[in-house]
Protein backbone atom coordinates (compact mmCIF):
# COMPACT_ATOMS: atom_id res chain seq x y z
CA UNK A 1 0.00 0.00 0.00
CA UNK A 2 1.03 3.32 -0.84
CA UNK A 3 2.04 5.85 1.77
CA UNK A 4 2.91 9.14 0.14
CA UNK A 5 1.20 12.26 1.81
CA UNK A 6 -0.47 15.24 0.08
CA UNK A 7 1.98 18.28 0.30
CA UNK A 8 -0.14 21.63 0.90
CA UNK A 9 2.01 24.45 1.11
CA UNK A 10 1.77 28.20 2.20
CA UNK A 11 4.17 30.95 3.09
CA UNK A 12 2.54 30.66 6.59
CA UNK A 13 -0.62 29.94 8.30
CA UNK A 14 -3.00 31.17 5.72
CA UNK A 15 -2.97 27.94 3.88
CA UNK A 16 -4.37 25.52 7.22
CA UNK A 17 -7.51 27.38 6.28
CA UNK A 18 -7.40 25.32 2.47
CA UNK A 19 -6.29 22.27 4.38
CA UNK A 20 -8.89 22.74 7.13
CA UNK A 21 -11.52 22.20 4.54
CA UNK A 22 -9.57 19.34 2.63
CA UNK A 23 -9.57 16.97 5.15
CA UNK A 24 -13.28 17.78 5.82
CA UNK A 25 -13.77 16.81 2.77
CA UNK A 26 -10.84 14.24 2.34
CA UNK A 27 -10.90 12.96 5.75
CA UNK A 28 -8.91 9.75 4.64
CA UNK A 29 -5.39 10.77 2.94
CA UNK A 30 -2.59 11.84 4.61
CA UNK A 31 -1.23 15.18 4.45
CA UNK A 32 2.07 17.03 5.26
CA UNK A 33 1.54 20.73 5.52
CA UNK A 34 4.46 23.19 5.62
CA UNK A 35 4.01 26.80 6.35
CA UNK A 36 7.62 29.10 5.16
CA UNK A 37 6.69 31.29 8.51
CA UNK A 38 10.40 32.20 8.75
CA UNK A 39 10.14 33.90 4.73
CA UNK A 40 6.25 35.27 5.53
CA UNK A 41 4.91 37.12 4.43
CA UNK A 42 5.76 36.55 0.46
CA UNK A 43 3.25 38.97 -0.58
CA UNK A 44 5.46 42.12 -1.43
CA UNK A 45 8.42 39.92 -2.23
CA UNK A 46 9.68 40.01 -5.61
CA UNK A 47 8.80 37.25 -8.46
CA UNK A 48 12.65 35.90 -8.46
CA UNK A 49 12.57 35.52 -4.58
CA UNK A 50 8.98 33.77 -4.19
CA UNK A 51 9.68 31.45 -7.12
CA UNK A 52 12.86 30.54 -5.49
CA UNK A 53 11.77 29.94 -2.25
CA UNK A 54 8.72 28.36 -3.45
CA UNK A 55 10.65 25.30 -5.69
CA UNK A 56 12.90 24.98 -2.23
CA UNK A 57 9.52 24.23 -0.54
CA UNK A 58 8.38 21.69 -3.12
CA UNK A 59 11.62 19.76 -3.64
CA UNK A 60 11.52 19.76 0.33
CA UNK A 61 8.17 18.06 -0.11
CA UNK A 62 9.46 15.74 -2.91
CA UNK A 63 12.47 14.77 -0.48
CA UNK A 64 9.15 13.66 1.90
CA UNK A 65 7.83 11.18 -0.32
CA UNK A 66 5.03 13.62 -1.79
CA UNK A 67 3.69 12.74 -5.46
CA UNK A 68 1.02 15.64 -5.39
CA UNK A 69 1.59 19.07 -3.69
CA UNK A 70 -0.53 21.79 -3.48
CA UNK A 71 0.39 25.47 -3.67
CA UNK A 72 -1.86 26.80 -0.99
CA UNK A 73 -1.09 30.56 -1.42
CA UNK A 74 -2.40 32.77 -3.84
CA UNK A 75 1.19 34.35 -4.35
CA UNK A 76 3.19 31.52 -4.62
CA UNK A 77 0.51 30.12 -7.21
CA UNK A 78 0.51 33.63 -9.33
CA UNK A 79 4.60 33.89 -9.38
CA UNK A 80 5.86 30.18 -9.53
CA UNK A 81 3.57 27.65 -10.22
CA UNK A 82 3.99 28.40 -13.89
CA UNK A 83 6.85 27.70 -13.73
CA UNK A 84 7.66 24.82 -11.77
CA UNK A 85 4.98 23.49 -14.15
CA UNK A 86 6.71 24.00 -17.01
CA UNK A 87 10.48 24.27 -16.45
CA UNK A 88 11.08 22.29 -13.32
CA UNK A 89 9.29 19.61 -12.79
CA UNK A 90 10.14 17.68 -16.59
CA UNK A 91 13.57 18.14 -15.15
CA UNK A 92 13.03 17.21 -11.21
CA UNK A 93 10.49 14.14 -12.06
CA UNK A 94 7.71 14.11 -14.53
CA UNK A 95 5.38 12.02 -12.13
CA UNK A 96 5.27 14.02 -9.58
CA UNK A 97 2.58 16.82 -9.68
CA UNK A 98 2.18 20.34 -8.25
CA UNK A 99 -1.29 22.29 -8.02
CA UNK A 100 -2.37 25.90 -6.99
CA UNK A 101 -5.92 27.79 -6.04
CA UNK A 102 -5.83 30.17 -8.84
CA UNK A 103 -7.18 27.94 -11.39
CA UNK A 104 -9.72 25.95 -9.70
CA UNK A 105 -10.90 29.74 -8.21
CA UNK A 106 -11.44 31.17 -11.53
CA UNK A 107 -13.45 28.39 -12.98
CA UNK A 108 -16.31 29.05 -10.37
CA UNK A 109 -16.29 32.71 -9.60
CA UNK A 110 -18.48 34.01 -12.10
CA UNK A 111 -21.04 31.65 -11.09
CA UNK A 112 -21.56 33.34 -8.00
CA UNK A 113 -22.21 37.01 -9.35
CA UNK A 114 -25.67 38.07 -10.16
CA UNK A 115 -24.31 41.77 -11.82
CA UNK A 116 -21.10 40.08 -13.43
CA UNK A 117 -19.24 42.49 -11.69
CA UNK A 118 -16.44 40.86 -9.12
CA UNK A 119 -14.24 42.20 -6.94
CA UNK A 120 -10.99 40.39 -6.47
CA UNK A 121 -8.61 41.24 -2.83
CA UNK A 122 -4.67 39.92 -2.59
CA UNK A 123 -1.40 40.48 -1.87
CA UNK A 124 0.25 42.77 -4.07
CA UNK A 125 2.15 40.37 -5.53
CA UNK A 126 -1.26 38.31 -6.77
CA UNK A 127 -2.62 41.05 -8.22
CA UNK A 128 0.00 42.80 -9.51
CA UNK A 129 0.77 39.20 -11.42
CA UNK A 130 -2.72 39.36 -13.13
CA UNK A 131 -3.30 35.75 -12.89
CA UNK A 132 -6.80 36.45 -12.08
CA UNK A 133 -7.49 38.38 -14.44
CA UNK A 134 -5.92 36.01 -17.23
CA UNK A 135 -7.58 33.07 -15.51
CA UNK A 136 -10.89 34.65 -14.93
CA UNK A 137 -10.97 35.44 -18.66
CA UNK A 138 -10.74 31.80 -19.66
CA UNK A 139 -13.83 30.58 -18.19
CA UNK A 140 -15.48 34.12 -17.76
CA UNK A 141 -14.91 36.07 -20.78
CA UNK A 142 -18.06 38.80 -19.85
CA UNK A 143 -17.02 39.14 -16.15
CA UNK A 144 -16.07 42.68 -15.25
CA UNK A 145 -12.88 41.88 -12.14
CA UNK A 146 -12.14 44.31 -10.41
CA UNK A 147 -8.58 43.53 -7.94
CA UNK A 148 -7.53 45.37 -4.59
CA UNK A 149 -4.05 44.96 -3.47
CA UNK A 150 -4.36 44.50 0.48
CA UNK A 151 -0.74 44.74 1.12
CA UNK A 152 -1.53 45.05 5.69
CA UNK A 153 -3.95 42.32 5.86
CA UNK A 154 -1.36 39.76 5.76
CA UNK A 155 0.49 41.43 8.48
CA UNK A 156 -2.53 41.96 10.96
CA UNK A 157 -3.64 38.00 10.21
CA UNK A 158 0.13 36.91 11.14
CA UNK A 159 0.66 39.28 14.22
CA UNK A 160 -2.84 37.92 15.17
CA UNK A 161 -4.19 41.54 15.37
CA UNK A 162 -7.62 41.18 13.67
CA UNK A 163 -9.56 42.36 16.13
CA UNK A 164 -8.32 45.85 16.49
CA UNK A 165 -9.17 49.41 15.52
CA UNK A 166 -6.40 49.55 13.37
CA UNK A 167 -7.23 46.27 11.69
CA UNK A 168 -10.95 47.46 11.69
CA UNK A 169 -9.35 50.57 9.83
CA UNK A 170 -7.39 48.72 6.91
CA UNK A 171 -10.56 46.37 6.00
CA UNK A 172 -12.73 49.54 5.91
CA UNK A 173 -9.83 51.41 3.18
CA UNK A 174 -9.31 48.26 1.20
CA UNK A 175 -13.19 47.57 0.78
CA UNK A 176 -14.09 51.00 -0.08
CA UNK A 177 -11.76 51.28 -2.65
CA UNK A 178 -12.74 48.39 -4.10
CA UNK A 179 -16.75 49.10 -3.95
CA UNK A 180 -15.98 52.93 -5.09
CA UNK A 181 -13.75 51.36 -8.08
CA UNK A 182 -16.78 49.26 -9.59
CA UNK A 183 -20.03 49.90 -7.50
CA UNK A 184 -21.41 46.82 -9.64
CA UNK A 185 -19.39 44.43 -7.73
CA UNK A 186 -21.92 41.51 -5.99
CA UNK A 187 -19.28 39.15 -4.99
CA UNK A 188 -15.87 39.61 -3.58
CA UNK A 189 -13.47 36.84 -4.22
CA UNK A 190 -10.99 37.15 -1.00
CA UNK A 191 -7.76 35.58 -3.15
CA UNK A 192 -5.39 35.35 0.09
CA UNK A 193 -5.98 32.09 2.12
CA UNK A 194 -4.74 34.40 4.97
CA UNK A 195 -7.95 36.42 4.81
CA UNK A 196 -10.90 34.19 5.78
CA UNK A 197 -9.81 35.08 9.29
CA UNK A 198 -10.53 38.77 8.71
CA UNK A 199 -14.56 38.10 7.85
CA UNK A 200 -16.01 39.53 11.06
CA UNK A 201 -14.22 42.56 10.10
CA UNK A 202 -14.88 42.68 6.22
CA UNK A 203 -18.80 41.60 7.07
CA UNK A 204 -19.07 45.08 9.08
CA UNK A 205 -18.20 47.48 5.95
CA UNK A 206 -19.97 45.78 3.02
CA UNK A 207 -23.51 45.78 2.10
CA UNK A 208 -25.99 43.48 3.32
CA UNK A 209 -26.21 41.17 -0.04
CA UNK A 210 -22.82 40.94 -0.81
CA UNK A 211 -21.25 37.68 -1.23
CA UNK A 212 -17.70 36.84 0.19
CA UNK A 213 -16.13 33.47 -1.78
CA UNK A 214 -13.12 31.83 0.61
CA UNK A 215 -11.34 29.37 -1.66
CA UNK A 216 -11.26 26.34 0.87
CA UNK A 217 -14.09 24.77 -0.02
CA UNK A 218 -13.62 25.63 -3.97
CA UNK A 219 -9.54 24.12 -3.56
CA UNK A 220 -11.30 21.04 -1.60
CA UNK A 221 -14.30 20.07 -4.26
CA UNK A 222 -11.34 20.50 -7.29
CA UNK A 223 -8.98 18.40 -5.27
CA UNK A 224 -11.69 15.68 -4.89
CA UNK A 225 -12.39 15.52 -8.59
CA UNK A 226 -8.67 15.62 -9.61
CA UNK A 227 -8.19 12.57 -7.85
CA UNK A 228 -11.11 11.07 -9.31
CA UNK A 229 -9.92 12.23 -12.44
CA UNK A 230 -6.87 10.84 -11.92
CA UNK A 231 -6.89 7.23 -10.30
CA UNK A 232 -3.54 6.46 -10.86
CA UNK A 233 -2.21 9.38 -8.85
CA UNK A 234 -4.83 8.29 -6.56
CA UNK A 235 -3.43 5.07 -5.69
CA UNK A 236 -0.29 6.64 -4.74
CA UNK A 237 -1.54 8.43 -2.08
CA UNK A 238 -1.17 7.04 1.52
CA UNK A 239 -5.23 6.86 3.26
CA UNK A 240 -4.63 6.30 6.94
CA UNK A 241 -6.17 9.88 8.16
CA UNK A 242 -2.32 11.10 9.39
CA UNK A 243 -1.54 15.07 9.41
CA UNK A 244 2.10 16.19 9.65
CA UNK A 245 2.43 19.83 10.39
CA UNK A 246 6.00 21.06 9.66
CA UNK A 247 7.10 25.05 9.89
CA UNK A 248 10.54 26.98 8.88
CA UNK A 249 9.74 29.56 12.21
CA UNK A 250 9.17 28.77 15.57
CA UNK A 251 7.14 25.65 16.74
CA UNK A 252 6.03 27.27 19.63
CA UNK A 253 4.44 29.78 17.77
CA UNK A 254 3.27 28.21 14.78
CA UNK A 255 0.88 25.51 17.66
CA UNK A 256 -0.27 28.59 19.04
CA UNK A 257 -1.39 30.46 15.96
CA UNK A 258 -2.32 27.51 13.81
CA UNK A 259 -5.08 26.33 16.06
CA UNK A 260 -6.76 29.82 14.69
CA UNK A 261 -6.67 29.09 11.26
CA UNK A 262 -7.08 25.23 11.42
CA UNK A 263 -9.78 24.85 13.79
CA UNK A 264 -7.84 22.61 15.83
CA UNK A 265 -5.37 21.69 18.35
CA UNK A 266 -1.85 21.64 15.74
CA UNK A 267 1.77 20.32 17.09
CA UNK A 268 4.19 21.14 14.76
CA UNK A 269 8.25 19.78 13.83
CA UNK A 270 11.05 22.18 12.92
CA UNK A 271 12.61 22.65 9.61
CA UNK A 272 15.40 24.90 8.87
CA UNK A 273 15.97 25.48 4.98
CA UNK A 274 18.90 26.32 3.53
CA UNK A 275 18.77 29.62 1.71
N1 LIG B 1 -1.49 33.31 2.12
C1 LIG B 1 -0.80 33.77 0.97
C2 LIG B 1 -1.70 33.94 -0.23
O1 LIG B 1 -2.69 33.24 -0.35
C3 LIG B 1 -0.04 35.06 1.09
C4 LIG B 1 0.59 35.39 2.33
C5 LIG B 1 1.89 36.10 2.13
O2 LIG B 1 1.93 37.27 1.72
O3 LIG B 1 2.85 35.43 2.41
O4 LIG B 1 -1.41 34.75 -1.07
Amino acid sequence: MSNKPIGVFDSGYGGLTILREIVDTLPEYDYLYLGDNARAPYGNRSFETVYEFTLECIQWFFSQGCDLVILACNTASAKALRTIQQNDLPLINTEKRVLGVIRPTSEVIGQYSHTGHVGVMGTVGTVQSGSYLLEIAKFFPELKVTQEACPEWVDLVERNAFDTPEADALVKKHIDHLLTADAGIDTILLACTHYPLLLPLISRHIPDNMKVISQGTIVAASLKEYLQRHPEMDARCGKSGNIKFVTTGSTAEFDSHASIFFGKNVVSEGLKLNK
